[in-house]
């Protein structure tokens, strides 16, 4: 039987944070070590620019991203880890796939249609402030996707969707010009936890109520201490259920810690003791990875060796796949 193709994207905006490694990195690194599977990871900084027109940041994020995902033991040997702008097949593809994709499927994408909203809110013109990146984003993903015959893509649930419009853009391509496509699947993992950010909110950059993955100790002793608690004393019982700290500390314990914590909080522990417990728990599981992740900032020079590694097998897929798609809807010598 052949190997079920996994590939996911991560869009290059931000500095990667517990819920980030939570609810994404560490799934995917566990996904890659499967035998059934093959997977493709990749820096997707083509999309980060839709959302950010600052480059430092898309340059740097993309830097922090790639250095995580090694840090935290990526075997680069076995999963293909690359960069979409190293994969010129990727745009080329873009555009034959927007050729296919119907205008009405992207007007019901949920960010365009977010952004329509905002705008009619505030009384704005329906298009204020859209650009065609932002449009065209479900496009883009759908090349990602269909450029190496992806079967599996992990994503959140907000990307369901664009899984789906891949899906569809596929099927319209297959039925013009050919079976080229495998029709994706977006995966959800039901198992995996979203992780509460610092005011209980989903932690997302989005909220600024995130905690930084790799943050030096002290700094990240006192992200831990700025989450949000109840006014319960030491003494009284809390409820683990309702509590950020005890979901993060779930997120990274065995079942016995995890056990353990939760009769403390029968127990009436107090907020400072439990995050310093949580503290010293995140610490010592994420300790060598940061180690790691320092000394691959500091040489960006392998980084960037990794990801070209990367795109080379990338492309022993995107290029015959492309040469065949081109054949196929008629761009070809004419001799
Ligand atoms: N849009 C995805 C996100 O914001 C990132 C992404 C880009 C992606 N291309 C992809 C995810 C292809 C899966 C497959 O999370």
């Amino acid at each position: 039987m052949s190997k079920q193709r996994i590939l996911t994207g991560i869009t290059t905006t931000g500095t990667p944070h517990l819920g980030n490694y939570v609810g994404a990195i560490r799934p995917a690194i566990e996904a890659s070590q499967r035998e059934d599977a093959e997977s493709f990871y990749f820096l997707a900084n083509y999309h980060a620019l839709i959302k950010c027109q600052d480059a430092e940041q898309v340059h740097q994020s993309t830097r922090e991203i790639a250095a995580t995902w090694l840090a935290l033991g990526l075997d680069t040997d076995r999963a293909v880890f690359y960069r979409q702008s190293d994969i010129p097949e990727i745009p080329e593809l873009c555009w034959l796939l927007t050729c296919m994709a119907a205008k009405g499927l992207m007007n019901r994408a949920h960010a365009y249609k977010a952004a329509v909203a905002a705008n009619l809110e505030a009384g704005e013109d329906p298009d204020f402030g859209v650009t065609m990146g932002l449009y065209s984003y479900p496009v883009l993903m759908a090349a990602d996707i269909l450029m190496f015959n992806a079967n599996e893509v992990p994503v959140g649930k907000d990307q369901i969707q664009h899984v789906e419009m891949a899906r569809d853009i596929a099927a319209r391509f297959n039925h013009h010009y050919g079976e080229h496509f495998v029709l994706p699947e977006a995966r959800v993992d039901e198992h995996v936890s979203v992780l509460q950010g610092l005011d209980g909110r989903k932690m997302s950059k989005s909220y600024g109520n995130t905690i930084p993955l790799f943050l030096p100790e002290k700094k990240l002793k006192k992200h831990i201490n700025k989450i949000k608690t109840n006014l319960l004393e030491p003494g009284e019982p809390k409820d683990p259920d309702d509590s950020t700290v005890f979901q993060i500390w779930r997120a990274f314990a065995t079942p016995e810690q995890t056990a353990e914590m939760q009769q403390a909080f029968a127990d009436g522990i107090a907020w400072g003791e439990a995050k310093k417990q949580l503290f010293e728990l995140v610490n010592e599981h994420i300790g060598d990875a940061r180690e790691r992740y320092e000394a691959l900032m500091n040489n960006p020079g392998h980084i960037e060796e990794v990801l070209q590694a990367g795109a080379v097998r990338a492309r022993q897929h995107s290029q015959p796949l492309l040469e065949k798609l081109r054949e196929a809807v008629g761009i070809r010598p004419l001799g």
